[in-house]
């Protein structure tokens, strides 16, 4: 038998344990697992495997993934009774074989919804009846379809304006204001287990925190099945305040619900229309270069400024995991991110935390460490 040195094995053992280590924690979601989940929106493109190694860094990476589209009532359910379920159920397939829970977004809101919806056969506005029976058809179809296998769904999208009153939506026209409560309802007894949220961007501006406050205690009154606030995270270099989000966490947190931020990514682009900051996705302005200042590259001391943006934010969220149960970025790589195109086509931004060629941004490996500080 050959002799090996004690100090050899006491060396080599030590750095396997610290490659063990080194690897359990170079991902997201393992650094972040006794704080909160780590999701990603996924594309249909993305789903079907056809951007080389998003999966993969996805399954590495991330424990929650939300359908950025195909579960939209446009996509899952373009005619009625016609369900597309194809692309979802893929996506929920390669989650459950790698341990990821799936997100469902979204059961109704006013956009991405065909007109089908709420006309009647004369092409007329169609009655409270025929769009509610329509709507319970909708969500008992998807819902019981994935019953069990969804961890939460974002019941309502968008319901209200940014003043905080309720948005005089088609949904609202049709059902009236109760239509909200009702959604929760459906959703509840079609699948019992799955988490409900009320979903919306601009949270953090007081007046339409107040609105959904006031939201929250009238679903709470009527004991709504409802179980978080959606924080939708659509922000940017400049805004907003990071005191106005810590704020409206701290009082969404105090209503006894969970908050989860849904759709998070930080635009380092001028934002072309400040009137009009959110997430309103009926926005489509015509490019203007001007708009457009990093087509040729990120400057390294923007991209600093968005690496302290993101260590900022997970550094609140992180003073907060009591209340925050999850924390998705809307999209994987800043190749494939909706920002590039809203509010106006064409653009190159860098919103995200893997880049053009899915490689981790210098900000990733920050983010891993901060959360190991955070201990627990
Ligand atoms: C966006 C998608 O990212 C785009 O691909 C699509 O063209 C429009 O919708 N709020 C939401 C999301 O709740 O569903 C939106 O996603 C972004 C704003």
């Amino acid at each position: 038998m050959r002799f090996i040195p004690l100090y050899f094995l006491f060396a080599s053992a030590l750095l396997t344990a610290g490659a063990a280590a080194q690897n359990q924690n170079s991902s997201l979601k393992d650094a972040y697992t006794n704080h909160f989940i780590i999701g990603t929106a996924l594309s249909a493109t993305q789903i079907h495997g056809k951007e080389p190694g998003t999966l993969e860094l996805v399954k590495q990476q991330f424990n929650a993934v939300t359908a950025e589209n195909v579960m939209k009532w446009e996509l899952i359910e373009p005619v009625e009774g016609q369900f597309n379920f194809a692309a979802a159920d893929a996506m929920i397939a390669y989650a459950e074989a790698n341990n990821i829970k799936v997100i469902g977004h979204v059961l109704l809101w006013h956009e991405q919804t065909p007109d089908w919806v709420f006309l009647d056969a004369k092409g007329q506005p169609a009655s409270k009846e025929l769009v509610l029976s329509r709507l319970k058809n909708h969500i008992n179809a998807v819902m019981s379809r994935y019953k069990g296998r969804i961890h939460g769904w974002d019941a309502v999208n968008e319901a209200l304006n940014e003043d905080g009153t309720l948005r005089q939506s088609k949904w609202y026209k049709a059902l009236g204001e109760d239509y909200i409560a009702t959604v929760f309802e459906l959703a509840h007894q079609a699948d019992p287990k799955a988490q409900l949220y009320y979903n919306d961007f601009n949270l953090f501006k007081p007046e339409k925190r107040a609105g959904a406050l006031k939201l929250i205690a009238d679903l709470q009154a009527k004991k709504a099945p409802i179980y978080g606030i959606g924080e939708q995270g659509h922000y940017s270099l400049d805004y907003p305040e990071l005191q106005q989000v810590e704020d409206s966490i701290a009082a969404f947190g105090k209503t006894g619900l969970k908050v989860v931020i849904t759709e998070l990514d930080i635009s380092v682009l001028p934002f072309p229309d400040p009137t009009n900051i959110g997430a309103d996705i009926s926005l489509n302005m015509k490019l203007k270069q001007e708009f457009n200042p990093y087509a040729d590259g990120l400057p390294q001391a923007v991209s600093d400024q968005l690496s302290n943006k993101y260590l900022q934010f997970f550094e609140l969220f992180l003073r907060h995991s009591d209340t925050i149960e999850r924390v998705t970025l809307w999209g994987v790589n800043d190749n494939q991110t909706w920002r590039n195109n809203w509010p106006m086509r064409g653009r190159t931004d860098y919103p995200l935390l893997f880049d053009r060629n899915n490689q981790p941004k210098e900000v990733v490996p920050k983010l891993v460490k901060l959360a190991e500080k955070a201990g627990k």
